[in-house]
């Protein structure tokens, strides 16, 4: 039986009516892209209020690889509430915290020694990750690339890229960020072709130092190994040693930003682990909570013992309702073979995205790492002009069909697949059923496919 089932026209009468509320009581600058109220979700599906249910390809943008309440992750959660709630790692510290900070030490790239704290948010990892950079090499400058998304507070406001809705309009950002481009293949910014190129994007680096800022004022390179909102973009297998390499040469802190391509998506832990690299400090967030609030930094401990006594916290930082969700989330890891299932998901996305390019032109590029897959949406393979008009009716239709999808890429023009880990092999199909459904009826709107519902 089917997953997807479409009690009303979507948006129903409750969500309608609960938008009206919200354009009253919410300001506009929070977007509303697909504008139904959850009633509530389970593995890979969600309902709304209306009783219409969907297939959810966003997974709440990359936290539920383990999917939505999980009963684990629910279950620990439960039993730390009967116990305390909070009280202030800084203050009253309790032991889940330091357990969790071990395990992530264990499971993230690196056999060096290692410590993690915890915050509340990716961009407020970010802000820590900087912040233990700086300390460790006193020193100010940062390199962010093009496409980058690290967050939305001032200073990973100055780290991300792409400048409409996330930047414009608020600066002045903090200092000594310097930009420079990312292996974004599909897109070179130097018009060459891998593997001729022999890799100029990252050795190019050493360019940078001589004529944009120099390596002596450079504490820290961050790059999100995947990324994320500027499109799922994986550079070249060998891509990220050379980088490192040279961070390593010039005394530079590298910063893995894997708030996305973290916890499984990849089809390993972390993304770095496909490269075969190991970070200085990696940056995690989204599904390590399991649909809770929680980020990390973890380190080598030399580099994360930099700032002093009182130099890092936070309030609810590492929360204990977080910690026992993570918890169970790493214990999800060990017990199931979630990242088998990644990559069988982003295997089977790949076939059919690839039969999609080859009859329809608007599909300019399929690509992704394990199970962080998408597709870029074109004017004509040829012009590469960003479709961004399209991409939006694409994701429309998906939504009035039963399936949840979230667009991104600097151009708007890219369909992401952040689909929780669990979802059923007829139920991907089903979903990649809308998905096809809906670039057909936007490619060719009158010979398009019978409507699906
Ligand atoms: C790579 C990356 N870094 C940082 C962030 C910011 O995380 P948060 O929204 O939890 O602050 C995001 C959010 O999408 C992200 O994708």
């Amino acid at each position: 039986m089917s997953t997807i089932q479409l009690r009303t026209p979507v948006p129903g009468p409750k969500s309608k009516a609960l938008s009206d509320r919200r354009a009253k009581a919410v300001p506009r600058g929070l977007s509303h892209g697909t504008p139904i109220y959850v009633a509530k979700a389970e593995d890979a599906w969600l309902e709304d209020v209306d009783g219409n249910r969907y297939l959810d390809f966003a997974g709440g943008i990359g936290c539920l690889n383990v999917g939505h309440r999980r009963h684990e992750v629910v279950d620990a959660v439960r039993k730390q509430l009967d116990s305390f709630l909070h009280t202030c790692v800084q203050v009253t510290p309790y032991e889940s915290y330091v357990r969790l900070a071990e395990r992530m030490n264990q499971v993230t790239p690196g056999t060096f020694p290692k410590k993690t704290m915890f915050v509340n948010s990716g961009a407020e990892a970010v802000e820590n990750a900087i912040k233990i950079a700086r300390a460790h090499t006193k020193r100010p400058g940062v390199i962010a690339f093009e496409d980058a998304f690290h967050g939305r507070t001032m200073m990973t406001l100055a780290l991300t890229s792409k400048t409409h809705p996330y930047k414009a309009g608020f600066a002045p950002f903090p200092s000594d960020v310097y930009r420079i481009p990312y292996a974004y293949c599909y897109r070179c910014s130097y018009s060459l072709k891998y593997p001729s190129c022999e890799l100029y994007c990252a050795r190019h680096l050493e360019d940078t130092f001589k004529r944009v800022v120099a390596n002596e004022d450079v504490a820290a390179v961050i790059a999100e190994p995947v990324l994320g909102e500027g499109g799922f973009i994986a550079p070249p297998p060998d891509y990220f040693k050379v980088l490192i390499e040279l961070c390593h040469k010039y005394g530079i802190v590298f910063i893995a930003d894997e708030v996305q391509s973290g916890f499984g998506r990849t089809g390993a832990l972390f993304a770095c682990e496909r490269y075969g690299v190991e970070p200085d400090l990696l940056v995690s967030a989204k599904s390590l909570g399991g649909g809770l609030p929680l980020a990390a930094v973890t380190g080598r401990a030399e580099i994360m013992d930099a700032p002093g006594v009182g130099g890092l916290g936070g309030t609810f930082a590492g929360n204990p309702l977080s910690c026992a969700a993570a918890l169970a989330v790493l214990d999800l890891f060990e017990r199931e073979n979630l990242l088998a299932r990644a990559n069988q998901l982003g295997d089977h996305f790949q076939r059919r995205a690839r039969e999609w390019q080859r009859r329809w032109p608007i599909i300019g590029d399929v690509r992704g790492l394990g199970g962080m897959q998408a597709i870029e949406l074109v004017q004509s393979q040829e012009s590469k002009a960003p479709a961004s008009e399209e991409t939006k009716k694409i994701a429309q239709y998906c939504y009035e069909h039963g399936l949840i999808t979230i667009t991104a890429g600097s151009y708007s023009n890219v369909i992401r697949v952040l689909v929780p880990l669990v979802i059923t092999n007829e139920q991907m199909d089903e979903a990649l059923d809308v998905l096809e459904s809906a670039i057909a009826n936007v490619c060719d709107p009158k010979g398009a496919v019978a409507q699906l519902v």
